[in-house]
């Protein structure tokens, strides 16, 4: 029995941090044994904010050798950049006349960037959406792992797939759902004592898989905390909270409980919990590092790799647009 498709699209942003290995990442790496699996880097999306050409393509090759270095496996899935697939872009167009502008203005994700940058609010903004669905059906994929921001889009690509097969009355598309593996998915915190580890919140919030050990214990050392427990076993505040996550995420159970004990007896000294998970999150990170620089080196076998997705995904594509040209009426 052929395995159920899988599509997710990376957005090629700098570099990967701690949060995005214990999300996203580690999903796909256990996705690629169990479904047909895709994944891009969508570096046709990047283009709504106009980068450089120089930009362009070394942010998408520098999360490609991520993605690599932590166990994404071309042997396995079909790894690829988006613009070595412009098929994509001929079914981004035969949806586009199905996608009407009310709906595509309706859209969150196009809103906030009209708020954000009402001077640069062109027509590859509003048509995301259609691209994000022709990325999904031209590989007729059922799954796609995506986060809560990315729902609404999904719940598009279904309406254009949909409108698709009715008015051509034709179940040329499955309607994909959005897919993770629920047990695996940690929440990585940063370290400003807030929320999630995330870019926005700045450099210093973050653990780079590629930081060097010295970076990273500066990082940590700086990480927020308070002024002590007062009384035993009480609550942790959310800033120590989280570097008790990190440290689950790292080190040993056994670590965890000796700092854990500590705090409820109120004999916690901070310094030493931070110079632990320093060293157990520099143990952890070092063979990604090595692996990321290991993979940068080798510029040929990154080349192979490119061209062995690029080959899949153009087998796969081809076989859906040859049957959805058909049912729209070219003949040739
Ligand atoms: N929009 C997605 C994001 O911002 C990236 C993306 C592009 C994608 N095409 C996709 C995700 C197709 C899943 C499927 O993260």
């Amino acid at each position: 029995m052929s395995k159920e498709i899988v599509c997710s699209g990376i957005r090629p942003t700098g570099n990967l941090h701690v949060g995005n290995y214990f999300g996203a990442l580690r999903n796909f790496v256990r996705m690629q044994d169990d479904f047909d699996c895709f994944f891009f880097i969508a570096d046709y999306h990047s283009l709504t904010t106009h980068p450089t050409p120089d930009n362009l393509y070394n942010n998408a090759r520098q999360i490609l050798i991520q993605y690599l270095a932590c166990g994404l496996d071309p042997e396995k899935a079909t790894i690829y950049l988006q613009s070595d697939l412009p098929e994509t872009i001929e079914l981004y167009l035969f949806l586009n006349m199905n996608a009407y502008l009310g709906e595509l203005e309706r859209v969150a994700a196009f809103k906030d960037k009209v708020r954000q940058q009402p001077n640069n609010v062109n027509a590859g903004l509003l048509t995301y959406p259609t691209l994000m669905a022709a990325d999904i059906l031209i590989h007729k994929a059922t799954k796609v792992p995506v986060g809560k921001d990315q729902e609404q889009h999904l719940e598009m690509t279904r309406t254009f797939a949909n409108r698709f097969n009715n008015m051509y009355k034709n179940e040329v598309f499955p309607l994909p759902q959005a897919f993770n593996y629920n047990d695996n998915l940690i929440k990585i915190p940063g370290l400003d004592g807030s929320g999630k580890m995330g870019k926005s919140e700045g450099e210093a919030n973050c653990i780079f898989l590629n930081d060097e050990p010295s970076v990273i214990k500066k990082k940590i050392m700086r990480a927020k905390t308070d002024n002590g427990p007062e009384a035993m076993n009480q609550t942790k505040p959310v800033e120590i909270e989280n570097l008790f996550t990190l440290m689950k995420a790292v080190s040993t159970p056994d670590t965890v409980a000796y700092f854990d004990d500590l705090y409820n007896h109120c004999q916690i000294r901070y310094g030493d919990l931070k110079k632990q998970l320093a060293e157990d999150m520099v143990a952890f990170t070092t063979p990604l590092r090595e692996r990321i620089n290991e993979i940068a080196a080798d510029e040929d076998k990154l080349r192979r790799i490119m061209d062995m997705g690029r080959d899949k995904a153009h087998e796969s594509a081809l076989r859906t647009l040859t049957e959805v040209r058909h049912v729209i009426g070219y003949r040739n």
